[in-house]
């Protein structure tokens, strides 16, 4: 025991990521390289420039930039270049398993087909499996600001990939947009065959994941901060081993929190909440898996003990068969012991 740094082991522990969408791993290095082969134009002379703009005092001001950075992507290949980007990333970063988040509707809005942006990323994904031993679901997301028939047109668009969509989700601007507007939508995308999920409670306030179980019937909260305004919900999200998605380094961005040192995830753990660790939009927040541990770690000063239970969580929050589960726990727990 106690052999290793918190770094090392950080980087060796076999790791999930459950809440990632992959427009925001859109490193400005690539977002250039696209944009001069498609002849799309950037508002920022350079990465330097684009790098100094990330910088955000709420949600809203970074969704505008991140939505203004995935107007270059145009071709299927730049969807699987983006995929297949962040892939290798957290391959060197020993991730093994991912459920990411896509936005249609962030491309079928600029006449993009729904075809040509899944059909780049499922590809990415399955070549991601095959060279690099990653396997992987894929969640739709609804963006909440646009309206319920968007959403319906979007599901729609989604049927004939069934087999490649594990679940919807619900994202984008969450003040104002509850997730009540969505019921009927979740409704028939559960009729359909799809797990749910939503964020909750990232700026908006505790109601609204409520909202998420109760209306949307959701598997698992994205973020859910604020759960912890609400003493009722913390016992009911207990009861359920609910499982939260929280991304600390983007809650910092985003200041959700104002210090890390603040960050709720060891009172969530205290309370038995099944909370886990994820990089939201790494290429805007400053890090991917590990930095987001290894950030937490530092100032909440975390055991390995700790990190160890937050990859467990992640393993059973996951959508990997009970099969899965059990063997990649076992893997951590041996990992643990040995370091
Ligand atoms: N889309 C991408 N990142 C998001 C976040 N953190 N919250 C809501 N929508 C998002
Ligand atoms: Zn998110």
């Amino acid at each position: 025991m106690n052999t290793i740094s918190i770094e090392q082991f950080i980087q060796g522990i076999p790791k999930v990521e459950l809440h990632l969408h992959i427009e925001g791993t859109f490193e400005p290095e690539l977002m250039f390289e696209i944009a001069k082969r498609n002849n799309k134009k950037i508002a920022y002379t350079s990465v330097d420039e684009l790098k100094k703009a990330y910088s955000f005092n709420n949600l809203q001001e970074f969704l505008d930039i991140y939505y203004a950075g995935a107007n270059v992507l145009i071709q299927e290949q730049d969807f699987y270049d983006l995929t297949w980007a962040y892939l290798n990333k957290v391959h060197e970063q020993n991730v093994v398993h991912v459920e990411i988040f896509f936005d249609p509707q962030t491309h079928t809005d600029r006449d993009i087909s729904f075809d040509t942006v899944i059909k780049g990323i499922h590809r990415a994904l399955e070549d991601g499996k095959k060279q690099l031993g990653i396997s992987f679901k894929l969640i739709m997301s609804f963006l909440r600001h646009l309206d319920e028939t968007s959403a319906f047109n979007t599901l729609q668009q989604a049927l004939p990939y069934k087999d490649w969509i594990s679940a919807v989700g619900l994202d984008s601007s969450e003040l104002g947009n509850p997730p009540s507007k969505f019921e009927r939508v979740f409704a028939k995308a559960r009729e359909e065959g799809f797990l749910t999920v939503a964020h909750a409670g990232e700026e908006g306030p505790s109601e609204y994941i409520w909202e998420a179980l109760d209306l949307l019937k959701v598997t698992r909260i994205d973020h859910g901060n604020r759960c912890l305004d609400d003493t009722k919900l913390v016992e009911k999200l207990v009861n359920l081993q609910m499982p939260l998605t929280v991304c600390p380094l983007s809650n910092l961005e985003l200041k959700v929190v104002t210090d890390l040192k603040d960050h709720p995830i060891p009172e969530m753990m205290e309370k038995n909440i099944l909370v886990t660790v994820n990089s939201d939009d790494p290429a805007y927040f400053g890090g991917y898996m590990n930095e987001n541990y290894l950030e937490i770690s530092k100032a909440l000063h975390l055991s390995k003990q700790q990190i160890t239970q937050l990859v467990i969580n992640s393993f059973k929050a996951s959508w990997l068969s009970d099969q899965d589960k059990e063997k990649r726990i076992a893997q951590v727990e041996a990992y643990f012991q040995k370091n």
